[in-house]
């Protein structure tokens, strides 16, 4: 099934202290954010994807994106001071209908099989989010006293890609707007609708690249599926 995919590239990427804009970080000779476009470039059933910059970074993505295969599948649209503000502006450039992924362009490692897998439960259930079980031993703690031992077995680690009917994302966004509401996530503002959101089970090197360490173990799962390829 086809769908299109938003993904926000606007961040400062202050967490990984690089000075600039981390998704221009090289990974393998090749900077984070054209790993992240191959996927969704060379996937037949993406038909758009709308890349969410910032103004003053056109000139660096124009020239990364000149070489690409893929560009005609490309839409650029300006992002916002907020993550949430940057989706917004891509869905309102989006087509009005089927099934929409959003993905960080910090998440180079997404497959497709977990990718066919959330258009599948979306277009089922209307929303759908990439997610892997939670390993450590989660403790909520109040000025370093423990609060409470969450149960595990219940928590989910949440990633993106997160799908969803056109509709549902939309009116999502538009009451988050209306309403002032901030979430981390675009499941957190759908959630909010009384729209139930399923779980798809992805993998463990989905990882967002956020703080320096992030970059070795990027090495590393690089390393991994260059010797299983
Ligand atoms: N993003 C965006 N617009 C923003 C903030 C973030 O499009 N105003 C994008 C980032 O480019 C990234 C994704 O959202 O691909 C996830 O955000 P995050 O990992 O927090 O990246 P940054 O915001 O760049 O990093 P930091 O929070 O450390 O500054
Ligand atoms: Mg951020």
């Amino acid at each position: 099934m086809d769908y299109q995919v938003i993904i926000p590239a606007a961040g400062s990427g202050k967490r990984m202290g690089a000075g600039y804009n981390k998704l221009f970080l090289k990974l393998d000779k090749r900077p984070i954010i054209l790993h992240t476009l191959d996927v969704f470039g060379s996937d037949q059933h993406c038909n758009k994807i709308i890349l969410v910059i910032q103004q003053d970074e056109k000139d660096i993505f124009t020239e990364l994106l000149l070489k690409s295969r893929y560009a005609s599948k490309i839409e650029i649209v300006y992002g916002g001071d907020e993550r949430q503000y940057s989706v917004y502006n891509g869905l309102n450039s989006a087509l009005n209908s089927g099934i929409i992924l959003v993905h960080d362009g910090a998440r180079p490692f997404i497959r497709l099989k977990t990718i066919g897998r959330l258009v599948e439960v979306a277009a089922e259930s209307g929303a759908a989010i990439a997610a892997v079980p939670v390993k450590d031993t989660i403790k909520k703690a109040i000025d370093l006293e423990v609060v409470e031992t969450v149960e595990r077995s219940s928590l989910w680690q949440v990633q993106t890609p997160q799908a969803f009917r056109f509709s549902v994302l939309m009116d999502a966004h538009n009451m988050a707007s209306k309403e002032d509401f901030f979430g981390t996530d675009e499941a957190s503002l759908v959630e909010r609708t009384g729209q139930s959101v399923k779980i798809v089970e992805s993998d463990y090197d989905n990882i967002k690249l956020t703080t320096p360490e992030d970059i070795y173990f990027a090495e590393a799962i690089m390393a991994k599926r260059k010797r299983s390829s």
